[in-house]
């Protein structure tokens, strides 16, 4: 770390500045700012190298159409510049709770989002058309016409967790009044996604890596999610899903079935005879965050953040990777309970296997969720499972109930913090030295490396730090997770349900107050938060 650097970063953070990009800087990792100016430098910075990589006016995604999220400006090495349904939803997950926290300016980019999926549902694909299956497909040119090439297909998670987005803005439109623009526009799209899962949640396909073709916990939970809040935001609008209410619980089911005991949860491909990983996967990470319920208990079933299998489950994954990247042997990484990064899953050998920028942010997510779940549930608990994820942050705590008002709670709360605070510096010691997040870090030293301004890794770092910072968008989190029960016995069925093609994709002009996002920030070449004579913006989380 170059001290300027350094000190130019921290002022500019003090003076409520944007960082301007320096170009051709060493990538060479650096010495970590306090994580609180951290966030506050990297959150808008993250924020405006997402709306770079949306079309049409981003400026690193020239071509792409309305409201198309670029998975990277990337072209080649690897080449990304191609729509994904899954990485696009994950995307619009963050921009609309930003939005919904208070961030008027994202609104037309949300509808823009809202059209362009309508676009995509009705293409005729490898994956088959709407009603054959090609919700599957997993990703798409720029332009919003069909990727024709061999590919791992299909990807039977976009479907569900675009629903899942869209549901958000739906829900938030129904509660300002405007029922009939939710019912009109989004309904239908949300329908078709709906429908989808229900029909092919019991068939295999690619996981989220988009190599291996069986059943994925990430997959198979947010289908579930999907239903369940599916059903509910149909019910709010005077229709019904009850091919939602059938296959919910049955997905619920077989969602326990990934849990391994004594193992870890894990992505293993049930379905899948040639299976050879030992099974901890980033993806069951991604699962209890994206699964996470304000609401929620921690002995609730489904691996929320703070349950136990979930935990066990967290010390899995990261321990098994502690020994997988030679930068951590000179670091307290190696050890138990310290900070470690995490990639996809130990065996991954693409790029040659390396920790991954949203896998790290995501592993500090999840304790950041736990933390908010045990603060609003008034007890942590110490589940048998996950004593040994305890013991590694308090040595010698026993399994139990610990009250709000205990100094055990506050104990373990305290340090489980500091633990998920380490994940989040490692993001930042790792990150190129303007803040651009690429997809991976070296495991030899540490460089950012493949995708370069991968848009989910900004996501992922933003909803982190929201995370982090608890509150009012973490309350607004909720989408009836504790309704959800497994029946006795489990069956693998499917249902039959509607697809429509959508036809209102022109939203009314502006529903709220709104303005219009900047996306002509230049976040690779100029100073990222402020475009060309744009005013520099004050820092802000949007809670
Ligand atoms: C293999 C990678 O592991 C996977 O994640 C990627 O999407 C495909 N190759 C295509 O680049
Ligand atoms: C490869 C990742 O494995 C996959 O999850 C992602 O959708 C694509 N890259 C695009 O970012």
């Amino acid at each position: 770390m170059l001290l300027n650097d350094l000190t130019t970063r921290a002022l500019g953070v003090l003076a409520g500045l944007t960082p301007s990009r320096e170009t051709g800087t060493s990538l060479q990792p650096r010495a970590p700012i306090p994580l609180d100016d951290y966030i506050k430098y990297e959150t808008p910075y993250a924020l405006q190298g997402i709306l770079n990589n949306i079309g049409d006016k981003g400026s690193q995604v020239p071509g792409a159409s309305e409201g198309v999220v670029v998975a990277s400006p990337s072209t080649e090495n690897p080449n990304y510049f191609y729509t994904w349904t899954r990485d696009s939803a994950l995307t619009f997950k963050y921009l609309i709770s930003t939005y919904i926290g208070g961030n008027d300016t994202l609104e037309g980019l949300i509808h823009n989002y809202t059209s362009a999926q309508a676009k995509l549902q009705v293409l005729s694909t490898p994956s088959g058309d709407l009603s054959t299956g090609g919700l599957g497909e997993p990703k798409f040119y720029t332009n919003l016409t069909a990727f024709e090439g061999s590919w791992g297909r299909p990807q039977r998670d976009g479907p569900a967790l675009r629903a899942t987005t869209l549901i958000a803005y739906a829900n938030h439109l129904v509660s300002s009044d405007q029922k009939d623009v939710a019912k009109d526009i989004l309904w239908p799209i949300i329908q078709n996604d709906l429908t989808y899962v229900t029909n092919y949640w019991n068939e295999t396909g690619f996981d989220l890596w988009e190599e291996v073709n069986g059943s994925s916990i990430f997959t198979t939970a947010m289908q579930q999610r999907a239903l369940v809040e599916g059903s509910d935001f149909a019910a709010a609008i005077g229709e019904s899903c009850p091919h939602c209410d059938a296959e919910a619980p049955q997905i619920a089911c077989f969602l326990e079935s990934y849990w391994w005991g004594d193992r870890s949860i894990s992505n293993q491909n049930v379905k899948t005879d040639n299976y050879t990983r030992a099974g901890n996967d980033c993806s069951s990470i991604l699962t209890s965050i994206h699964l996470f319920d304000a609401k929620a208990k921690c002995d609730d079933p489904g691996y929320q953040p703070c349950q136990g299998k979930a935990l066990a489950n967290h010390k899995a994954v990261v321990d098994s990777m502690r020994k997988s990247y030679p930068i951590n042997e000179a670091t307290e990484a190696t050890e138990q309970g310290k900070p470690a990064p995490v990639g996809r899953y130990p065996e991954d050998d693409y790029y040659g296997g390396n920790p991954w920028f949203l896998c790290t942010s995501a592993a500090a997510e999840q304790l950041y969720k736990a933390i908010y779940q045990w603060d609003a549930t008034g007890s942590v608990v110490v589940h048998q499972v996950s004593q040994a994820f305890f013991n590694d942050l308090l040595p010698g705590i026993k399994v139990g109930t610990y009250e709000k008002s205990s100094e055990t709670f506050k104990q373990v709360t305290d340090a489980v913090k500091v633990y998920a605070d380490g994940f989040a510096d490692l993001v930042q010691a790792h990150e190129h030295q303007n803040g651009s997040l690429s997809e991976q870090f070296s495991q030899e030293n540490g460089t950012a490396i493949s995708a370069r301004d991968l848009t989910w890794s900004y996501a992922a770092f933003n909803t982190m730090a929201m995370a982090r910072a608890g509150g009012k968008a973490l309350d607004r989190e909720t989408w009836g997770s504790t309704k959800v029960k497994a029946p006795d016995v489990c069956k693998r069925e499917s249902a039959t349900g509607t697809y429509v093609t959508p036809t209102a994709t022109i939203f009314p002009s502006s529903s709220s107050n709104a303005g219009s996002a900047t996306t002509t920030g230049t976040a690779a070449s100029g100073s990222p938060s402020s475009g060309a004579g744009a005013r520099p913006r004050p820092f802000k989380l949007w809670l």
